[in-house]
């Protein structure tokens, strides 16, 4: 009696799990990636990863797993956090699985598919291989690919995601990449107070204050940080001094080509307010220390970017001090409340 009660139970624990993925099918529902009017146009092939909703939400519960890493417990985003725009949070540099401290400050993820490259030093040349980076990482994630896909393929909510997700359904390491990068070419940064502004939108204006402030960015930053991204997306040495502890050579370590020595690629300055700390090793807290630095605390590294060099020999870009508080004014402009609170990028 006991053995034939047995029996059943097993029986209805099997046909549970199969029935699980005999409900799974793949059948796309494509989701458009947001074209704003004042972006330029998209970078990301979608025609060849298109974004669909059950490969979304997979790319979404992979960037909230855990089990991407070595000790099950820093996922994604343990480092990139919604409410400031996808950084860590009141970390100068990361620190990953068993504390071990990296070596750069992380970036937000935001508006990547209008990208082509990636990482402080662009070592990333397509968005779908740059998870491979943080999730073998020693010191961030500490986990091999094939662990985390045998690690994923033994969890019953994967096996039928990833069957929704994909033509052929396979859990390996092609289709954890591009889900990663469906959820993340999604994450569209377009709606600060600042784009409605200048999109003519909801009759939304700047003060008297932002407005400066705006000119005067578009007089002396808008070489690099450029159009409405606020990036040329160039590698350029803006005359930081070396952190000799860390001495990171930027640009040079991937091609070892001495022009590019101590340059880091100019970042978007959406969200800038709440993404500090700043820098490729957020060595400064504040807008302020930032601007303070423009102005009088460039560092001859040996290849400081030609725009910074002044008429008496100095370094920098002379900024008087209600010039400084109205950039910061306007760089305030640039957060997106909508993004930071969006719930199609949270966890729950
Ligand atoms: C331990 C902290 C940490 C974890 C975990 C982490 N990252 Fe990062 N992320 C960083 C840091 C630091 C950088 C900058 C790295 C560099 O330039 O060398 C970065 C950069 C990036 C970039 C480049 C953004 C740009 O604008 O170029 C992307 C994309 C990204 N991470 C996605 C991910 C994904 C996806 C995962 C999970 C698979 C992940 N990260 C896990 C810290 C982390
Ligand atoms: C010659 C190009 C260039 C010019 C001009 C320039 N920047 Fe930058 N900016 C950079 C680069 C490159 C970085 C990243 C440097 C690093 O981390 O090593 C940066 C970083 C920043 C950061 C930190 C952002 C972050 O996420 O960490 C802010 C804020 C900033 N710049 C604001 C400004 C302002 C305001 C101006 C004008 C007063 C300006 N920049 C002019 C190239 C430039």
């Amino acid at each position: 009696m006991k053995k034939e009660i047995l029996i059943i139970l097993g029986w209805i624990v099997v046909v549970g799990c199969s029935s699980n993925n005999i409900n799974a099918v793949y059948e796309p529902i494509y989701l458009e990636v947001e074209q704003p009017a004042n972006f330029p146009e998209i970078s990301y092939n979608l025609d060849n990863n298109p974004v669909t909703e059950a490969g979304f939400e997979l790319g979404k519960s992979l960037f909230y797993e855990g089990k991407l890493s070595a000790n099950d417990a820093i996922p994604c985003a343990f480092c990139h956090e919604q409410a400031f725009a996808f950084t860590h949070h009141g970390h100068t540099v990361s620190h990953g699985v068993n504390g071990g401290i990296g070596t750069r400050n992380a970036q937000p993820i935001q508006n990547l598919a209008y990208q082509t490259e990636f990482m402080w030093d662009g070592a990333a040349s397509h968005l779908d291989l740059q998870p491979v980076i943080p999730i073998t990482s020693e010191l961030e994630m500490g986990e091999t690919i094939s662990n985390v896909i045998a690690k994923l393929q033994t969890d019953s909510y994967y096996q039928s995601q990833f069957t929704k997700a994909f033509e052929d359904g396979e859990i390996n390491s092609e289709n954890l990449l591009k889900a990663l990068s469906q959820f993340m070419v999604m994450m569209v940064s377009s709606n600060s107070t600042y784009d409605k502004y200048i999109r003519n939108e909801d009759n939304v204006t700047l003060t008297d204050i932002e407005l400066d402030g705006l000119a005067t960015f578009n007089n002396k930053c808008a070489t690099c940080h450029a159009t409405d991204l606020f990036t040329d997306h160039s590698y350029r040495n803006n005359g930081l001094s070396i952190n000799p502890s860390l001495n990171d050579e930027g640009r040079y370590a991937v091609f070892e080509n001495p022009d590019d020595l101590y340059k880091f690629k100019v970042p978007s300055l959406r969200n800038v307010a709440v993404s500090g700390p700043y820098m490729h090793d957020g060595r400064f807290s504040t807008l302020e220390a930032v601007l303070t630095f423009y102005d009088s605390g460039m560092t001859d590294n040996g290849n400081v970017d030609a725009v910074f060099s002044r008429e008496d020999g100095t370094l920098g870009i002379t900024l008087f001090d209600y010039e400084k508080e109205s950039i910061v004014a306007f760089l305030n402009t640039l957060t997106d409340e909508e993004f930071l609170t969006d719930e199609r990028f949270s966890e729950y």
